[in-house]
């Protein structure tokens, strides 16, 4: 039977990888980023439809809350009722944390812990609502951690305490919707090759007087175990497990899919 999911911040980068990876596992999928972004979250929808599954954008700022519940309305009228919430989308910023302004603080705190509490409630009322979890086919409710919620980065400090929340919140998030046969996983990427991760490089390379890429080929060469950069796909496989059926005794967790960086 076929199954919809969302994925939040699937425009580029590690959501798109993960909405092309749940197409070729048989979901239909919504597309979402951020209000501006149609052109690029068509794209994906389109490659999505290419693969023959049906496909919805739903533009959204996941910190917004009024925009989370249209963007669940627009896939459930979309695409038929809900499986899976992937509360992908986050930012990142590189300064000192005597350099944040407030708003800088705010700001990371609005995308990045309170954008995934608004995906994960929303989501979860529907499915409740929807009435069709079961234990041997649970919803799923997936985030986006990362290595930094594990051990922070000088000068990702906000960004770096924003992924240990949203462990932190996840593990909640397991003990209170298992009565309703819902899951909570998170996956933690390392050094993934995306736009974020441009924007790290240039970031601390400008702070440590490095050249761009030298800061991203020192965590790869000196840090990772398995010695190269991630690709998205890497991550969207770690994904597509936590979605699947495989996964279903698994709740709570924080999985990391860093090529050996850091180890639980
Ligand atoms: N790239 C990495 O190395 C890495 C490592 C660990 C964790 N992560 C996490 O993985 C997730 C994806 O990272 P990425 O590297 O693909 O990032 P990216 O910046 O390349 O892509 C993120 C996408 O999310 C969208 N987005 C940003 N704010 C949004 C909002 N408020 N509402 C909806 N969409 C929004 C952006 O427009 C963009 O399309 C993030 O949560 C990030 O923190 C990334």
């Amino acid at each position: 039977m076929g199954k919809t999911a969302i994925v939040t911040g699937s425009g580029r980068g590690i959501g798109r990888a993960i909405a092309l990876r749940l197409a070729d596992d048989g979901y239909d999928v919504c597309v979402n980023d951020i209000p501006g972004n149609d052109s690029i979250a068509e794209g994906v929808a389109k490659e999505i439809r290419d693969k023959g599954r049906k496909s919805c954008i739903a533009l959204a700022d996941v910190s917004k809350l009024s925009e989370v519940q249209k963007m669940v309305e627009t896939s459930v009228k979309e695409l038929g009722d809900l499986n899976t919430m992937v509360a992908n989308a986050g930012i990142a910023q590189v300064k000192g944390m005597l350099d944040l302004t407030e708003e800088d603080f705010q700001r990371m705190l609005s995308v990045n812990i309170t954008g995934v509490h608004n995906c994960y409630s929303v989501a979860a009322k529907q499915l409740i609502k929807q009435g069709n979890c079961k234990k041997d086919a649970p919803g799923k409710l997936i985030a986006a951690s990362s290595i930094v919620g594990f051990k922070a980065f000088a000068l990702l400090g906000h960004y770096s305490a924003t992924k240990w929340a949203v462990r932190g919140m996840n593990q909640a998030y397991a003990m209170e919707l298992a009565e309703h046969n819902i899951t909570c996983n998170c996956y933690a990427p390392g050094i993934v090759d995306t736009p974020m991760w441009e924007l790290i490089d240039s970031g601390l390379g400008k702070k440590q007087n490095k050249g761009k890429g030298e800061v991203m080929k020192y965590y790869v060469k000196e840090l990772t175990a398995l010695g190269r950069t991630s690709e998205p796909e890497d991550v969207a496989r770690l994904v597509a497990f936590l979605a699947s059926q495989d996964s279903n005794f698994v709740t709570g967790q924080t999985q990391l899919v860093d090529g050996g960086i850091v180890f639980t």
